[in-house]
């Protein structure tokens, strides 16, 4: 097992990156960062207040910066990326710079609208269905950059990914 390896998630909103993030992290032990958790934590505030008041330009600069610290400032391996997170080409760089593997959950549009439209986290970028879906594909040729791709089918939940995210990206 390539116990040194670290790895980022990424995705669209709703496909299931924190959850994967946790299964991964309790079957590999060690140690695992949320980066919109982070951010909240660090900042004081939740990344819905902080987008809603001060626009997505400031918050992808906060963002960035906390990505920064997550890579530079703790031994996380596994880290769960924001949705957007990935298609900003300067995060891209910090990333592949530390030398993480990228791993993108990729999913339907509807199943990760079913999850968002059920989730309790607001999501201030998806307030509705036609701005979630443009924003899904715009991105799907930004998330198809990471080195790994695993296809999410409805039929399979977070710890049976996680499992084959361990066995065939940490073999
Ligand atoms: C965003 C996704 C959110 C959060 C922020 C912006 C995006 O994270 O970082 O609302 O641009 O897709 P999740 O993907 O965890 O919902």
């Amino acid at each position: 097992m390539n116990s040194q390896r670290r790895v980022a998630l990424t995705g669209f909103m709703g496909v299931g990156k924190s959850s994967v993030a946790r299964h991964l992290a309790s079957i590999l032990r060690c140690d695992r960062v949320d980066l919109d958790s982070y951010i909240e934590k660090n900042e004081g505030r939740s990344i819905a207040d902080i987008i809603n008041n001060d626009g997505e330009p400031a918050y992808r600069i906060i963002e960035t910066a906390n990505l920064g610290r997550v890579l530079n400032e703790t031994d996380a391996r596994i880290l769960s990326l924001g949705g957007g997170t990935w298609t900003i080409p300067g995060n891209r760089d910090l990333i592949i710079g530390r030398g993480l593997v990228t791993v993108w959950l990729e999913s339907s549009f509807e199943h990760c609208w079913a999850n968002i439209s059920k989730s309790r986290k607001e999501r201030p970028l998806a307030k509705n269905k036609d701005a979630a879906r443009r924003l899904f594909d715009e991105r799907q040729g930004i998330y198809c950059l990471a080195d790994w791709h695993f296809i999410i089918r409805p039929e399979f939940n977070s710890y049976e990914i996680a499992r084959q995210i361990a066995d065939q990206v940490f073999s």
